[in-house]
């Protein structure tokens, strides 16, 4: 894909700037920022692979304040199997201390001018619908939605965000065209239909019993799922009464992307 421009800007944080990752002291930097943050270097994704990432056309972004890296996001192209492309973005993170400043989304709006140059208008990526900063940064700040849901997506790691639990995951549509955002706005103006809340204990702070986890886990995976088999979709959070907000997407709307019935794992 063509490289984004660079997109600089002054916060709390100090000045920071997104830039493509091109050289392999870059890409080193994003596979170094995805250990950090996970606290896990088996979750990073190595060098390597993020070169051939970059080289096929996909995104690999880099946030730094000043010289330091802070923040990355990568993805590359996914097909659906009626043949519909989008951008499927793997990963994003920002090092804690510089959090909470805009860098977050600024790589993710460099992701977008990139995905849109390249021609496509969707970006699928999953978080844990237990976080309430996701998801307000997801539905909420970037206007994003969420279709697909998923039990122990990627099974259950050790790294310091997942914590052995499993690792439950929505699948976030962002809907980059203007027929559909149009539709999102009028439906987040007066369409909602349903609304599933954050069970009191999520997310589970650090050291939390395991099992009293689980019980409350299981009743959101539950809310969503029953929420979501009726055919809504996600369309907002409200991050002060912890509530998904859900309507019904017109007929037009493209199917989802991924996130749909789960494979026999
Ligand atoms: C998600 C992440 C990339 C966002 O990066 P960031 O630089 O903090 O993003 P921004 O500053 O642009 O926006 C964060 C927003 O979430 C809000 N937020 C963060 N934590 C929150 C919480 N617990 N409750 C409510 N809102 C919260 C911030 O206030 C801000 O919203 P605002 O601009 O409306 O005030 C970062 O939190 C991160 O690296 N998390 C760990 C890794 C991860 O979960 N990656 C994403 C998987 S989808």
């Amino acid at each position: 894909m063509s490289p984004a421009p660079d997109s600089a800007k002054a916060t709390d944080a100090g000045e920071y700037l997104v830039v493509p990752a091109r050289t392999l002291e870059e890409l080193d930097a994003v596979s170094s920022l995805q250990a950090e943050i996970w606290g896990s270097p088996q979750i990073a994704a190595p060098s390597t692979l993020l070169r051939a990432i970059s080289e096929a056309g996909g995104t690999v972004l880099l946030a730094k304040a000043g010289v330091r890296p802070v923040g990355f996001a990568y993805g590359f192209t996914g097909r659906t199997p009626a043949g519909v492309t989008y951008h499927r973005s793997h990963s994003a993170g920002v090092l804690p201390e510089f959090r909470n400043s805009g860098i977050g989304r600024a790589l993710k709006l460099a992701q977008r001018r990139e995905v849109l140059a390249a021609g496509l208008d969707r970006i699928v990526w999953t978080f844990d619908p237990t976080q309430v900063g996701n998801a307000h940064f997801n539905l909420r700040r970037l206007g994003a939605t969420a279709r697909g849901f998923r039990r122990d997506f990627y099974g259950r790691r050790d790294d310091a965000l997942s914590r052995g639990l499993p690792t439950d995951r929505l699948f976030v549509e962002w809907f980059l065209g203007a027929p559909e955002q149009a539709e999102l706005t009028r439906l987040r103006r007066g369409g909602r239909l349903a609304s599933v809340t954050l069970p009191e204990g999520l997310p589970a702070p650090p050291g939390e019993d395991a099992a009293r986890v689980l019980e409350i886990q299981e009743v959101l995976r539950e809310q969503l799922e029953s929420a979501l088999s009726k055919g809504l979709q996600i369309i907002d959070f409200d991050a002060d009464s912890r509530t998904y907000q859900l309507a019904e997407l017109p007929s037009w709307f493209p199917e989802p992307a991924e996130g749909g019935a789960a494979a026999s794992d």
